[in-house]
């Protein structure tokens, strides 16, 4: 029997991603997001188009922070599972608005949360993010690690959301895994991320804002890797879990630069800048229990999901 499920968050990066693949696989697809415009919404209006020519798609253009509208549609649509990847997602605008990170990343989930409980959801699986880790100087990241290093407000939000659906585990039983996800990129990647400014610039011919000395490291990590492990999260019986999401093969800034002039065959213009507040140094995901327990691992090398996200902007821009 086909299995209904909410995405949370559906037009952005990650969700439009990930409905694409769950309606492959011939699930039901309800998806919510309010396209409000921390980037362009006409971006996420053409994520969802192919999306929104299959039957067993259905968009409600909610907020997550509207409880009373979430409940008539949970009333409506009986969800057996969600996924919760609806928030405010960008690191340094988290500085200049702390207040509507908390409200949404926080008040948001706990809105989801209830809602799933009270209306008997099997499966809760929330995006959280390698933010919680800060800026922990033991490497790689593991998901028993203390997260007491956190320096952004996003990072602060998402470890409390954490906190949120761990203590709906334990006082409501609702089962429900935490997934963190590793500086994802490619194809309809958040066009406020490194991967889309730099690689947009380069082809351009327009300066690279590079931030510190180069040597700052990020565990990029492709798009279909992300979402073929939420789809294994999914699908997997489990109770409460924590798991990272990442390449486990941090990439410097520097050599993402290079790897990018290889591809493009275009030698990158670059401005350096003082490190931005908020930025921390590496990040670094440590897989194992993810391998163990989803029996999942990445399989996409840098280079070839780059080159992958270059030829989609290229296809894309020549339209
Ligand atoms: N992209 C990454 O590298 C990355 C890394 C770690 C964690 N994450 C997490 O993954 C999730 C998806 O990220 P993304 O990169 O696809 O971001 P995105 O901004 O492209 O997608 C988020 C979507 O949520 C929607 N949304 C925001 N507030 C909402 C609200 N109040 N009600 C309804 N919809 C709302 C937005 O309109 C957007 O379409 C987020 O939770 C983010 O924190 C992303």
């Amino acid at each position: 029997m086909i299995k209904k499920i909410l995405i949370t968050g559906c037009a952005g990066f990650i969700g439009s991603n990930l409905t694409d693949k769950l309606l492959k696989l011939e699930y039901q697809v309800v998806g919510m997001d309010n396209f409000n415009d921390y980037y362009d919404p006409k971006i996420k209006e053409n994520n969802l188009k192919n999306a929104l020519t299959n039957k067993n798609f259905k968009l409600y253009r909610e907020d997550i922070l509207n409880f009373e509208k979430l409940k008539k549609i949970f009333i409506k649509e009986k969800f057996e599972k969600i996924v919760h990847l609806a928030a405010r997602a960008g690191v340094r605008p988290s500085i200049s608005d702390p207040q509507l990170y908390y409200k949404v990343n926080i008040e948001g989930t706990v809105n989801l949360l209830k809602l799933s409980v009270d209306f008997k959801v099997d499966k809760f699986v929330f995006g959280s993010s390698s933010s919680v880790y800060g800026n922990s100087n033991k490497l790689p990241f593991l998901e028993d690690d203390l997260c007491d290093k956190i320096i952004s407000p996003y990072g602060a939000s998402k470890r409390s959301a954490e906190f949120f659906v761990e203590s709906f585990w334990h006082s409501f039983g609702l089962k429900s895994q935490v997934l963190r996800f590793f500086t994802v990129y490619g194809p309809r990647g958040r066009p406020d991320m490194a991967p889309a400014l730099f690689t947009k610039a380069i082809l351009k011919g327009e300066t690279i804002k590079q931030f510190g000395d180069g040597s700052s490291s990020r565990d990029y990590t492709y798009i279909d890797d992300i979402t073929g492990g939420i789809v294994k999260a999914i699908n997997k019986n489990l109770n409460f879990e924590i798991l990272n999401l990442g390449n486990n093969k941090p990439v410097a800034l520097k050599d993402f630069i290079l790897t990018m002039e290889k591809i493009t065959g275009k030698r990158a213009k670059i401005e350096k800048l003082p490190a931005q507040m908020g930025d921390v140094v590496i990040t670094h995901a440590d897989i194992t229990k993810t391998g163990r327990i989803l029996g999942w691992k990445p399989v996409t090398k840098f280079e070839d999901g780059l080159q992958k996200y270059i030829a989609w902007i290229n296809s894309f821009s020549a339209q």
